[in-house]
């Protein structure tokens, strides 16, 4: 059975949209069937896969509103092994025209369940509020993945996001767990990353990935070509990093 992922964190910046991208992009490489969901209305994830995003006739705005069926939706990216349901500036009137519609928390829980099984991973990249898009992505998945970034106000905003987290599991997704916490834009030159890291370590006890991503360039310039970081530089830092993250997302729980 497949497993959904929501990646997020209400703080803008931290590497969600980056780790959505090439978390995806590695588990395809690893013949894992993989659907990635934009939930910001930026649309960065849509466009970092190389989808245009300005031209999507449905995009996750249409599902969520009901002007859509799943499968017109769905986009099958260049990368083999990779869908996306794209979004675009469109979906920031989502949160509005979602008031008094009933049971809105659970509109894309409702909408993917179709679709669900034909996935190994169900990516969904969350934009940095905690709204109801976010709960939408939080009731959705089963589990999280928190992208923390190596800074000097890492913590700052992470016991607001706990309780969100804390209060969907108690009144809308019971089953909701902790995928991991993952550590980006490590800087090995400073002493500041490695504090991080262990601040954290101690103020959370949730499970943190061995795999910690660098600070690499190349990952800040793949976008801007449409591609995911093992097609735009095999070899760097960054996608050596994120296949080793997409290998203990897989092995989930076999060894710990
Ligand atoms: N490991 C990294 N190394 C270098 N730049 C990164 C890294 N991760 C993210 N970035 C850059 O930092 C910025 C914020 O990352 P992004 O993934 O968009 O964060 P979020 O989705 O949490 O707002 C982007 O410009 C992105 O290219
Ligand atoms: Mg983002």
């Amino acid at each position: 059975m497949g497993r959904i992922i929501a990646v997020a964190n209400q703080k803008g910046g931290v590497g969600k949209t980056t780790t959505a991208i090439n978390l995806s992009a590695c588990l395809a490489e690893k013949k894992q069937k993989v659907l990635t969901i934009d939930m910001d209305p930026q649309g960065n994830t849509t466009s970092g896969l190389g989808v245009d995003r300005n031209i999507q006739e449905n995009t996750v705005y249409e599902l969520l509103i009901g002007e859509c069926m799943i499968d017109e939706c769905i986009v099958h990216t260049d990368i083999e092994g990779l869908d996306l349901i794209p979004s675009n500036i469109n979906l920031s009137g989502a949160e509005i025209e979602l008031i008094g519609i009933d049971r809105k928390e659970y509109i894309l829980k409702e909408a993917i369940k179709e679709v669900k099984d034909d996935y190994d991973k169900i990516i969904i990249d969350c934009p940095p509020s905690l709204n109801m898009l976010t709960v939408n992505a939080m009731t959705t998945a089963d589990t999280i993945l928190i992208p923390i970034q190596c800074e000097y106000y890492a913590l700052e905003g992470l016991s607001q996001l706990m309780q969100t987290i804390e209060l969907v599991k108690k009144r809308l997704n019971p089953t909701l767990e902790m995928e991991g916490i993952v550590f980006t834009m490590y800087d090995a030159r400073t002493n500041l990353s490695l504090q991080v890291v262990e601040n954290v370590k101690d103020f959370l006890k949730e499970k943190v990935y061995k795999t910690i991503i660098p600070r690499n360039v190349r990952l800040a310039e793949a976008p801007s070509h449409g591609l995911p970081i093992n097609l735009y530089d095999s070899k760097c830092s960054g996608a050596e990093a994120y296949r080793l993250l997409a290998d203990e997302v897989i092995h989930r729980g076999e060894d710990d």
